[in-house]
């Protein structure tokens, strides 16, 4: 039988629990519900199985004497850390608890931080990052400063190590927005998620322009325009079953392979339609889409960014169970061009996949780079050249599969043969060239066609060379003929040769030659 004094040991155990759950206190809970956001527990709760989650640091306390505030410390300190479960699989987990000094980070609180990024790197599992807070507490001055600073640099060294994830779910303003910035996935919800350098006072007092904190850095804003949201919700519950999601398609840490699912969908499944999806007119659209999900294993997939730079396509999908990253040009959209922000988006993806050993399909169906001076002066040499680096340098098992138009120097950076494409097929539609027959003839034959008078004669010149130039270009044979091609394939039969390629490469193994880092022209 416990002793009276025993007895008073835990009570006080539990009382300072209570306390602790409570954070900032009632008051501050019901004004953060008010606002439609749950707190930092509940968050943390909602993410992980239930009832897995193991708290760490509930009784750490702030340091700081300046501004009366030895007489305000709450326990914990404004974030809550600790380790739990998704679907069975551990991961690390800080939240920051607006209820105390409204989520500013402290010296003690980015300590608390940084132990649990530590614990993962340990651990090697990811590290998921819920933001809620005013920025620096301004009471600590430069401790504050210099505890972002420590977490950056762990979110630096964690980079390629462990999966990083930052939901951002309240504000995230000044330099705070670069923890979030250097993990691999933001994820943000369309009320009360907002992340801006500096915010509207500022912006309005340095360049006299008025905007609102939506406009300036809200989730519609990052997710369509900036690029910096990879993920956007309609409201937390959301966003946390996605990051469950997203956390089911990526293995714990780069020593591990892919996440294997159950594969109950057949996998010589053939898909009729796939024989009829392409236009016989070259100019037409369809939608890539329609593509993967009769591919993808039971036609599921995660798009990363789907809402910016929507001419290509970057999602997580799973083949025979197989985690696999794709990345797609959309006809859909700018037929498919590739331009600045589709070629850092696809860069970024698919350096992720290498880091964390997700293979990579590629479908392809691309008319070329998009030409003028808003490109040429917004740098698309090196943002194209930043895929092409990614690809090439990419030792993931790689298959490529061109299903219409594969053009230039697009051709190239689209893990093309010679980019260390480990299979690369083509659908009968591929048409694999230089440029398309319009230009191609305009170069070729412009000072022939101008030299005809007659227009209808031009016309028919016109007509006859181009013809002349798509039999031989316009179709995937003569790139087959000199093995640029492994094979051309039925469409209907692509899930199936995708699968066995994948297969096939499960033993491949490639390396780099050794270097300090590469320089990948960021
Ligand atoms: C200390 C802070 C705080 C901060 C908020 N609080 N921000 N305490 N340091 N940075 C406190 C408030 O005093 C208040 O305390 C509670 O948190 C809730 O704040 P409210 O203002 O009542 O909430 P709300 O109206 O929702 O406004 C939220 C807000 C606003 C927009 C975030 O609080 C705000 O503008 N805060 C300052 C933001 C800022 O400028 N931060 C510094 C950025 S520079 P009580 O006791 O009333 O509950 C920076 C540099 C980082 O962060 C550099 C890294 C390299």
């Amino acid at each position: 039988m416990m002793t009276i004094e025993n007895q008073k040991k835990v009570k006080k155990l539990v009382d300072m629990r209570v306390t602790a759950r409570l954070g900032g206190g009632q008051k501050r809970i019901d004004s953060q519900h008010s606002k439609g956001k749950y707190t930092a527990r509940e968050r943390v709760e909602m993410l992980l199985d239930t009832g897995s989650f193991e708290e760490m640091d509930m009784f750490v306390t702030h340091r700081c004497t300046n501004f009366g505030m030895e007489k305000e410390s709450y326990l914990g300190d404004g974030v809550v850390v600790g380790f739990g479960t998704v679907e069975g699989r551990m991961v690390c987990v800080f939240a920051q608890d607006f209820t105390v000094f409204g989520g500013s980070l402290s010296e003690t609180m980015s300590q608390k931080i940084c132990k649990v990024m530590d614990l993962a790197m340990k651990m090697g599992v990811p590290i998921i990052g819920i933001n809620d807070s005013g920025g620096a507490r301004i009471q600590e001055g430069s401790n504050a400063l210099a505890g972002y600073s420590e977490i950056f640099e762990r979110n630096i060294l964690a980079s390629g190590v462990v999966p990083q994830i930052s939901l951002i779910f309240g504000p995230c303003a000044g330099g705070a927005v670069y923890s979030p910035a250097l993990t691999d996935f933001i994820m943000m919800t369309e009320q009360n998620s907002y992340m801006f350098i500096t915010g509207p006072k500022v912006v309005k007092s340095v360049t006299g322009e008025d905007v609102s904190v939506d406009e300036l850095g809200g989730a519609n804003v990052h997710s369509r325009k900036s690029g910096v949201a990879h993920f956007k919700s309609a409201s937390e519950e959301e966003c946390l079953l996605l990051t469950r999601k997203l956390i089911s398609f990526i293995p714990q840490n780069n020593m591990e392979n892919v996440p294997v699912a159950e594969c109950n969908d057949p996998i010589n499944r053939l898909e009729d339609a796939l024989n009829e999806i392409v236009p016989s007119n070259p100019n037409l659209p369809y939608d890539m889409k329609d593509i993967i999900r009769s591919i993808a294993d039971n036609g599921d997939f995660l798009e990363v960014q789907p809402l910016y730079a929507q001419n290509i396509i970057c999602c997580f999908a799973r083949f025979n169970g197989i985690s696999t990253g794709i990345i797609a040009n959309q006809p859909k959209f700018l037929a498919g061009v590739l331009d600045c922000d589709s070629s850092r988006k696809a860069a970024r993806f698919v350096r992720f996949c290498d880091a964390f050993n997700i293979p990579i399909l590629t479908l392809v169906d691309v008319p070329g780079f998009l030409p003028g001076t808003g490109q040429e002066y917004s740098g698309i040499i090196t943002h194209g050249a930043k895929l092409m680096f990614a690809y090439g340098e990419a030792t993931v098992p790689k298959v490529t599969v061109t299903i219409r138009k594969s053009y230039g120097g697009a051709h190239i950076v689209m893990s093309c043969k010679q980019l260390r494409g480990d299979f690369n097929y083509a659908w009968p539609s591929a048409e694999i060239a230089v440029m398309g027959a319009s230009g191609a003839i305009e170069v070729l034959e412009g000072k022939n066609i101008a030299a005809i008078a007659n227009a209808d004669e031009k016309a028919q010149y016109i007509f006859d060379k181009e013809a002349e130039y798509k039999d031989k270009f316009a179709n995937p044979y003569q790139a087959a003929s000199r093995g640029y091609i492994d094979d051309v394939i039925e469409p209907r039969n692509t899930r199936f040769r995708v699968i066995r390629a994948f297969q096939a490469l499960q033993t491949k193994k490639v390396t780099n030659p050794l270097k300090k880092h590469d320089n990948i022209p960021l």
